[in-house]
């Protein structure tokens, strides 16, 4: 809101930033955090930074998040506020913040939309001009907030060195300086660096005290968070921390005509006073609330068959994987790459992409007789697709060499295959014509997972002139992003997972389209919990698919148990299971059917870390229904450890009611603990820590009993 002392307050739910034009009308942050929203100020008496400083504007010192090359060559730009309106919107209020270049004709607006019940603010930014001529783009973050911090402040981020290492957590000490966290590759840019950082402001959080700003960058492609800190004037004035994000403009130079609108993409952020459990908390929220498809539908359990067979089947197979996946309890068989290809098979990564014709010699009855051996079996049937891709060993790329993304060099291959271009809208119109054409197999398909296995490296468009080449990184997400709402436009019943070699688009712009994504090609259960872990401080477990597989030559149950705190599913040749592990994964999938409700909608409690502190050689988490009436907890023994265990106490139970809690360990049937406890019991004394060899765990399920009275 703009007040009659032209200050405009944001107040995304107990947290916010307040902002203020000066005399000269720049704008200025007068307040952020918790305490964002000071009643009388003077901006003119007071130094306040600049809300959004440009290139030119003022501070020659500051990083800023916007710089112009203007038509006629003007470097500067220099922005004050025309108007600020506010309206309101689902769930909050959506604040316009309007500046403007006097001089170069140039329009930038703030994007300020509260959600209030989730905390979590979503901001952006819009340019546009009426110049002569086109203006060129060279840095378009999407927030810039200054934050203060003392010398302990701490940035966690999550990058790996690629494929399978999606999700590392990394925490390190913000020195002066600037700490840039950038991805790259356009097309699965999150396989190297998740667009997510937690800052602790004030040094070090945990998951109930501590101040954490946590912030997403909503974008499917390449994006950059970068943390410049400078010193305070004297060792005890706190620091300055200018947190830009938002698109990675590397190489990505963008030349933007009169009248056209550059929007940035969103960013979502959210500032907790208690620590990292409340930042989820919203996170999740605001996730379920604004980004995720049917959000209280429970996800179903998938079986897989990549890990089973690879390319390696045929009709046969399938139908005995489906009748297996259904004996166990799956309620949808998800049939994974190689089923395609009719003039050359897909039997291996190098033919076949773009030919999406069923190939006779593995499934000579088409797919048909899949889907309705999972009908009669009583499950669901599911398609693996990668419609933005083409081998170069196919009939797709023989017929249009023209629809991959190039420049005037011999594009390179990566896993044998190029990017089509979806600029065109011929080849967007294609793309989505795949998915239509595995779904028109029967109707009895009613689950697609959408992959993407390669980056661009030869960025390229025949859509774009000459001179805006460099659009191609920006334009590239939003074509996508068409060809996924078109889809999901047409087939609006079919869930959808988001899948790029694994983890490489878990972003919270991408996945408004999608149920879940496939967290990562890497399901070894001890990297999992680690993975897990991080990937659960913004994204609820019903996004995360987690499926049982043998990497790492774990044992079964495991696994099983490590799965279950994501969206379940299993992935392994369940033919040739032994008796035992028949029994596990039997167990795991009639404890998926009682739990996953809560792991997926309940509310997260992390409770020992596998990733911080002295000992990383166990973990455990807890998912609590909202009315505190059920609970399941996980405990992992990842690792032999000589520390003393740690007691689980699950806050927020309920002290006057009776849980009945049962702990089971998936090796066996029997309940390993079943007892009443009450709530103030379970509060105080807790969970004794129940494992004692490395690679077991437990599961402990608690529910509220109805006591006659
Ligand atoms: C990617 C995915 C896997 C699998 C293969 C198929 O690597 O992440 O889950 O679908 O492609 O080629």
């Amino acid at each position: 809101m703009r007040d009659d002392d032209g200050v405009i307050r944001v107040d995304a739910g107990g947290w916010g930033t307040t902002l203020a034009a000066d005399t000269m009308g720049v704008l200025h942050q007068v307040g952020l955090g918790p305490d964002g929203h000071r009643a009388a100020l003077d901006v003119d008496a007071v130094w306040y930074p600049q809300a959004f400083p440009t290139h030119g504007g003022g501070d020659p010192f500051l990083p800023s998040p916007l710089r112009v090359t203007h038509h006629d060559g003007t470097l500067s730009t220099r922005l004050v506020l025309d108007a600020a309106t506010t309206h309101p919107v689902d769930g909050g209020v959506h604040h316009v913040v309007a500046l403007r270049d006097e001089l170069m004709a140039l329009r930038v607006e703030l994007h300020l939309r509260t959600h209030v019940a989730s905390a979590v603010l979503e901001q952006w930014v819009e340019v546009e001009h009426d110049q002569p001529g086109p203006i060129r783009l060279h840095d378009y973050d999407s927030i810039a907030p200054l934050v203060l911090v003392d010398e302990r402040a701490e940035l966690v981020q999550f990058g790996g060195s690629g494929w399978a290492d999606e999700w590392r957590w990394t925490t390190q000490r913000l020195h002066p300086g600037t700490t840039s966290l950038q991805s790259l590759g356009g097309v699965q840019p999150h396989l190297q660096r998740s667009p997510v950082a937690l800052v602790s402001p004030s040094g070090p959080a945990d998951e109930d005290s501590g101040e954490v700003v946590a912030l997403s960058v909503a974008w499917g492609g390449n994006t950059r968070i970068d943390l410049d800190v400078r010193p305070g004037a004297d060792p005890t004035a706190p620091r300055q921390l200018r947190l830009r994000a938002g698109a990675n403009p590397y190489g990505a130079e963008y030349v933007l005509d009169p009248g056209v609108r550059f929007v940035t993409p969103t960013v979502a952020w959210t500032w907790s006073a208690s620590g990292r459990r409340e930042a989820t908390r919203r996170f999740h929220d605001w996730t379920r609330a604004r980004v995720l498809r049917d959000p209280e539908r429970r996800r179903v359990i998938v079986a897989n068959n990549w890990e089973a067979t690879f390319f390696d089947f045929d009709e046969q197979r399938i139908v005995e994987l489906i009748r297996r996946a259904a004996d166990l309890g799956a309620e949808l068989f998800l049939l994974d790459d190689g089923w395609f290809g009719a003039s050359r098979p897909r039997d291996d990564d190098t033919t076949a992409l773009g030919d999406w014709d069923v190939d006779p010699a593995k499934l000579p009855h088409g797919l048909a007789p899949l889907a309705r051996a999972a009908r009669d079996a009583g499950i669901r049937f599911g398609i693996w697709v990668e419609p933005e891709m083409v081998n170069p060993q196919s009939d797709l790329f023989d017929r249009h060499p023209e629809w991959v993304l190039r420049d005037r060099r011999t594009p390179r291959e990566h896993r044998n295959q190029l990017v089509l271009d979806v600029l065109q809208p011929e080849v967007r119109e294609f793309a989505a014509g795949v998915v239509d054409g595995a779904l028109a197999h029967d109707p009895d398909i009613t689950y697609v997972k959408w992959d993407a296995n390669r980056p661009i490296t030869d960025a390229g468009s025949s859509t774009l002139p000459a001179d805006r080449q460099g659009n191609l990184w920006v334009d590239h997400v939003r074509a996508t992003w068409d060809l996924m709402a078109q889809v999901v436009r047409r087939h609006p019943d079919t869930e959808l997972m988001l899948c790029a070699s694994g983890g490489g688009r878990t972003d919270h712009g991408s996945l408004r389209w999608f149920h879940e994504f496939w967290t990562s090609d890497n399901t070894d259960p001890v990297t999992r919990v680690r993975m897990q872990w991080a990937c659960s401080h913004v994204f609820p477990a019903a996004a995360m698919a987690a499926h049982v597989t043998r990497w790492g030559g774990r044992p079964m149950a495991f696994a099983c148990a490590v799965a279950l705190s994501g969206r379940f599913g299993l992935d392994l040749d369940l033919t040739t299971l032994s008796d035992d592990e028949t029994a596990v994964c039997r167990r795991a999938v009639a404890l998926a059917r009682r739990t996953q409700d809560l792991v997926q909608q309940g509310e997260l409690v992390r409770l020992v870390s596998p990733v911080e502190g002295d000992d990383t050689s166990r973990a455990a988490l807890g998912h609590l229904s909202a009315d505190r009436r059920r609970a399941v907890v996980f405990a992992y023994q990842l690792d032999a450890s000589d520390a003393t265990p740690p007691t689980l106490r699950l806050a927020d139970l309920d002290p006057h009611a009776q849980y009945r809690v049962r702990r089971t360990d998936l090796r066996s049937d029997e309940a390993l603990q079943d007892a009443v406890r009450s709530g103030e019991d379970l509060l105080a004394a807790g969970l004794e820590w129940p494992c004692d060899e490395p690679l077991t765990a437990s599961i402990w399920e608690l529910e509220a009993l109805d006591l006659p009275g």
